[in-house]
């Protein structure tokens, strides 16, 4: 059998990591500041991450949902106090579409309600609403297409209360990147956040904030949207809640209640996803890593806009987005074969910045060294 192709590779081989370097299969040494897609929050092979999962899997690995899991509780306690949000409540399930799958249904089961508003250059997962929900028609197949999603212009507040005075009283939920990853490192205003809270308040609907790669600290806060000074009613999360084991949830607000049979999964919170998803906030937490993003990421963005050729920089914390003109559509790949350096991308020439959020101030410099040599 030979798998099903639909990933274009680089060739190349990870076989060791260790904080935000990878080497490959002849030893050559990388600098990694794409963290896998988003998903590496706390460094490669951090040993407490590494002891805990070690430990755990020594006790039991997994067993369902069924009976008592005192680590998913240690879990939602230890989530709620560093994310701030003590009063809600985790649903744990596998991956950012499924997060987002379970948000939107626990809306509709909420108000009863079955539209949903989304934002152009959204990307919300792979399943079947969350890609109804994700503003790429290539990648939507014709049994997810649906008429209950309407795609409204990102950061437009007229646009959208327009449309709530529309339709507000169908509108079940309104789902929003607090910092659109895939659709190019495009930051939500605070304006745009607040018009969402207001109009989701004012017509009962559901205020989901896909914080799947804008979350976890990544930012600065450990929620983008949290720069608002507004709350979601539902934070979906993945990628760095796990550090690379698979392990995603939702944050519930209190006033949305759950029923018996509502929401389940086999896999969520396991134990290995628990200890991993546990050693992942005592980490951030310990280190400090949330302010680490905030004082490394302005440094990077404040010497980016310093550079020569470059459209535009955007992005907060160790989120960034280079956007770079069509004749330098090179750099990226230059960066990883020249410089041995990672990076992520988006379309059409946007060098997306996702590292760990442990790295300092050497990294952050030896990446401005290789960008600005090849700019020269
Ligand atoms: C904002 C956002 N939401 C959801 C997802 C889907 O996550 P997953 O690939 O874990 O299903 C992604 C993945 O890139 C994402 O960036």
């Amino acid at each position: 059998m030979k798998l099903f192709d639909v990933y274009p590779l680089n060739d190349i081989t990870i076989e060791k990591a260790l904080g935000a370097t990878v080497w490959d299969d002849k030893g050559q040494e990388y600098l990694d500041l794409y963290g896998g897609h988003a998903v590496i929050s706390i460094g490669h092979t951090n040993p407490h991450y590494v002891k805990r999962i070690e430990d755990q899997l020594h006790k039991v690995g997994f067993y369902s949902n069924s009976i008592k899991i005192p680590l998913q509780v240690e879990l939602a306690e230890k989530l709620g106090k560093v994310s701030g949000k003590e009063d809600y409540q985790l649903f744990l399930c596998n991956s950012g579409a499924e997060a987002n799958e379970n948000a939107l249904k626990l809306a509709s089961f909420h108000n009863g309600r079955k539209k949903i508003v989304a934002f152009t250059k959204s990307f919300h997962g792979r399943t079947s609403l969350a890609v109804a929900t994700t503003d790429n028609p290539a990648i939507v197949a014709p049994v997810n297409a649906t008429s209950n999603v309407s795609f409204l212009p990102f950061n437009d507040v007229q646009a959208l209360e327009d449309h709530f005075k529309k339709e507000g009283d169908e509108i079940s939920a309104v789902i929003i990147e607090g910092i659109q990853g895939v659709g190019g490192i495009n930051v939500a205003s605070n304006e745009f956040l607040q018009a969402i809270r207001r109009l989701c308040d004012q017509y009962n609907a559901v205020f989901i904030a896909d914080s799947v790669q804008c979350g976890y600290g990544r930012s600065g806060k450990f929620y983008s949207q949290d720069f608002s000074g507004v709350n979601a009613d539902v934070y979906s999360m993945a990628k760095g809640m796990g550090n690379g084991f698979p392990v995603a949830g939702i944050s519930i607000a209190p006033k949305l209640h759950p029923k018996y049979g509502m929401l389940g999964t086999t896999f969520g919170g396991n134990h290995l996803a628990c200890a991993a998803a546990l050693a992942v906030l005592e980490v951030i937490e310990q280190d400090n890593l949330v302010q680490n993003a905030e004082n490394i990421g302005n440094y990077l963005i404040s010497e980016l806009k310093k550079l020569p050729k470059i459209k535009e920089v955007r992005g907060r914390g160790l989120m960034i987005g280079i956007d770079l003109p069509e004749e330098l559509k090179d750099v990226k790949k230059n960066l990883l074969l020249k410089h041995k350096i990672f990076t992520g991308e988006a379309k059409p020439y946007v060098i997306r910045l996702l590292p760990t959020l442990n790295i300092g101030m050497k990294e952050a410099d030896q990446f401005l060294t290789a960008l600005k040599a090849e700019l020269a």
